[in-house]
């Protein structure tokens, strides 16, 4: 049995009260709060540590980029790389797509195609389409029905040659559903020979991710949303794809050679991280995973899933509660409308003044909302840390957020 309150001892931001209530967080789908753990590696590496990597042979550099290969080693084991170089840091998930959609240009041609799904965030949507722009390719979208399931019927009569990428989430941000990536990949594999992006943002931080087995090209994932601090995140290539790709950011470090005449590229990761890296953030990143992996991905998986379940038993015996999703197989997170009492963003408003953190709108999946005919949602998403009691706070909430709206 997982000693919650322990686990919570370690999070110094959760003991505090907010409009005079105790803090309930449930906004973990936007970001997860830091254990001391990661919070005291951040700040001894800019107490102790603070230098830049790769560029010095002082102490302090080499201290500083013998923990930052060391976090990137982690990394590797986290999701089961085959290769350390096959880890670039990153801002976040956001920047790891752009970087993807960036350096595949030159292999897109006029009528390509590429395919992502409707449960995507804009992040998943936006870089596509202005690859689309630069170079005359097309975007295709697989359907879902009313419970938020990917039609992948769509990909039998849609794949094909034509096909250069195809991106989607392990996890949707909106709905929490889990998306049917092995059957997603493998229809790919069979129909096409098209890169496989796989945007795991929101199955990182809740359950064990293993590329090899996945077999995607490439993997994404933001640190803050996994217990590291903000401004971290990976781009997960296989070796032969990043050998592929132009890199995305031209300076420092990421060349071999340079000359006015020509630059030759260093070689990975490097060629991927052009300017000076988020440190501090990287090497705390490394300590994210030690916290989780301390824990047990089982453990996890095992304390958010039944969180979940309950969330949504208390949620739907409130009249006029709809669950969007609420068929399919989630993780992380749940979403939710009253039918007839306000919008989410006042529902969110009430229960923040009873020290409630959820997120309300549209979670930058405008196409969902569109799907559903709603402005937003309110969604309640869950770490390792939260309680069953928390949920109980949160349904009473709720429920006295519909008496003083309705
Ligand atoms: N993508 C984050 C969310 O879903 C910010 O809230």
């Amino acid at each position: 049995m997982l000693d919650t309150h322990n686990i919570r001892s370690q999070f110094p931001i959760l003991m505090q009260e907010i409009n005079g209530k105790p803090l309930v967080y449930l906004d973990n789908a936007a970001t997860s709060q830091k254990p001391k753990s990661v919070l005291e590696v951040y700040e001894k590496y800019y107490t102790e540590i603070n230098a830049n990597v790769h560029r010095g042979v002082h102490t302090l550099s080499r201290l500083a980029t013998e923990a930052m290969e060391i976090s990137r080693k982690k990394i590797q084991k986290f999701i089961n790389a085959e290769k350390d170089f096959e880890i670039i840091f990153t801002k976040g998930t956001t920047e790891s797509i752009n970087l993807i959609a960036y350096a595949v240009t030159r292999e897109i041609k006029e009528n390509d195609e590429i395919i992502i799904s409707y449960l995507e965030h804009h992040s998943n949507i936006v870089p596509w389409q202005m690859l689309c722009e630069r170079t005359g390719a097309k975007l295709k979208v697989i359907p879902m029905d009313e419970n938020g399931i990917l039609q992948l019927d769509f990909l039998d009569k849609n794949l094909s040659e034509k096909t250069k990428i195809v991106s989607v989430n392990q996890v949707s941000n909106a709905l929490g559903i889990i998306n049917p990536i092995e059957e997603i990949i493998s229809k790919t594999r069979k129909n096409s020979a098209a890169m496989i992006v796989i945007d795991g943002a929101q199955s990182a931080p809740h359950f064990k991710i293993d590329v090899q087995k996945t077999d995607c090209d490439f993997f994404v994932f933001s640190g803050h949303k996994m217990y590291a601090p903000m401004g971290t995140g990976i781009l997960y290539g296989k070796e032969k794809m990043l050998r592929k790709l132009n890199p995305f950011h031209g300076g420092g470090e990421m060349i071999a050679a340079c000359s006015f005449e020509k630059t030759t590229y260093a070689d990975l990761p490097f060629k991927f991280e052009a300017g000076t890296p988020n440190v501090g953030g990287n090497i705390a990143l490394g300590s994210a995973v030690d916290f989780i992996e301390n824990i047990g991905h089982e453990n996890i998986a095992h304390h958010e899933n039944q969180l979940l379940n309950y969330a949504q038993e208390k949620l739907l015996e409130i009249e006029n509660l709809k669950i969007y999703g609420e068929k399919a197989k989630k993780a992380g997170s749940i979403s939710f409308n009253l039918e007839n009492a306000g919008i989410a963003s006042d529902v969110g408003m009430i229960l923040d003044k009873l020290g409630i953190a959820v997120r309300t709108g549209h979670h930058c999946t405008h196409p969902i909302m569109d799907f559903f005919n709603v402005a937003g949602t309110v969604r309640a998403s869950f770490a390792i840390y939260n309680t069953f009691e928390e949920i109980d706070i949160l349904a009473e909430g709720v429920k006295k957020a519909q008496k003083m709206l309705r």
